[in-house]
């Protein structure tokens, strides 16, 4: 079995191939998961392009909203076909745009079809299939209903379940209030694993520093991050002590990327300006990480010559880097 203790979570807009390989540079062993990509994008639009996949990201997980079981059957198969570890359906987005197509959140309310989506998925590939959902939904609160919507997942052969652990009131609420609002109830996942110790249970939701994720560990199968992993990469790199390795330095990391960039500019039309923000949390808590984001943000041409001036701004403050009489 392959650890899959700490992954990555899937964020439209964010976890874009380039923030994907960023992130591979501060841990070779965390799950990588893309945007959501709806099987109608991956049937009828660019397919190549949103299912780009470079050879460091492995492992990686496609992430796909739909609902229609011939079509996600399809869309998986495209998925196995690029290169991905694995294949995940999100039953966890509220956004009205989704529900209105039957896709993320909503489909809480039906495990059946759910369950049926799994299996026409896993029929048509050899990769293991997941479900990422939220512990509830509107009327949809209890553990009771969680348990059911799992109990019937699983029973058709489902056996791994990221948990993002808040309900989702679909009505009333912005996807990035659902993000927020309702509490979080890790207990409630807590109990799921309890009640389900055969199945692998991950968690998700609001886990920012290495000890929360060190002490769900203890308890659970995996932790999902997003937002924290996003924000402060260096907590990717500190959880490769999970695996007994250092963590890499900032200053290792963009030596990495920088041939990335390169090859970035000699091979696409793109600016590279365009895919600096995901490289602004590089330095998060380290003095200067302010002016790197400034340097980096709101340009609309940025050169490698550039990045490296700002990041030589930072690299000379670092406490190492400064002499002890403070020269
Ligand atoms: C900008 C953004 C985009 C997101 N897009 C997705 C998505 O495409 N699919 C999904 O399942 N969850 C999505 N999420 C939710 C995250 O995967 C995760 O469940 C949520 O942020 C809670 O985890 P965190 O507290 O560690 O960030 C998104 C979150 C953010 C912040």
């Amino acid at each position: 079995m392959q650890d899959k203790r700490v992954s990555l979570a899937p964020m439209m807009d964010w976890t874009t191939p380039e923030f994907r390989f960023f992130a591979r540079l501060f841990n070779r062993h965390i799950w990588l998961y893309s945007e959501m990509v709806s099987t109608s994008a991956i049937l009828h639009g660019d397919r190549e392009r949103l299912l780009k996949l470079d050879p460091s990201e492995h492992p990686a997980v496609l992430q796909l909203g739909g609902s229609d079981p011939a079509q996600l059957a399809q869309a998986s198969r495209f998925g196995e076909q690029a290169g991905f570890d694995e294949i995940n359906l999100n039953v966890g987005c509220p956004s009205d745009r989704v529900q209105h197509n039957r896709i993320g959140a909503c489909l809480m309310a039906e495990p059946e079809l759910v369950a049926e989506l799994y299996l026409a998925m896993q029929g048509a590939i050899d990769i293991p299939v997941t479900i990422k959902h939220r512990i509830g939904i509107d009327d949809l609160q209890s553990y009771e209903d969680l348990a059911r919507f799992v109990q019937i997942v699983s029973e058709a052969g489902c056996q791994h379940f990221i948990v993002h652990a808040r309900i989702a009131l679909l009505d009333g609420l912005s996807p990035k209030q659902n993000r927020e609002v309702p509490p979080l109830r890790y207990d409630d996942v807590y109990r799921l694993k309890a009640d389900f110790p055969e199945l692998f249970i991950e968690i998700n939701g609001g886990i920012n520093q290495f000890e929360a994720a060190k002490e769900h560990l203890e308890h659970l199968d995996g932790v999902m991050i997003g937002r924290a992993f996003y924000h402060q990469p260096e907590l990717m790199g500190q959880l490769c002590t999970l695996w007994g390795e250092p963590t890499p330095k900032a200053s290792e990391v963009l030596e990495a990327l920088y041939p990335y960039l390169d090859s970035w500019q000699k091979t696409t039309s793109v600016p590279l300006a365009v895919i600096c923000r995901h490289f602004l949390g590089l330095f998060a808590g380290q003095p200067g990480s302010r002016k790197w984001r400034q340097d980096l943000s709101g340009k609309k041409q940025i050169t490698i010559d550039d990045i490296r001036a700002a990041a030589d701004h930072v690299l000379l403050n670092e406490p190492s880097n400064v002499s002890s009489n403070g020269a």
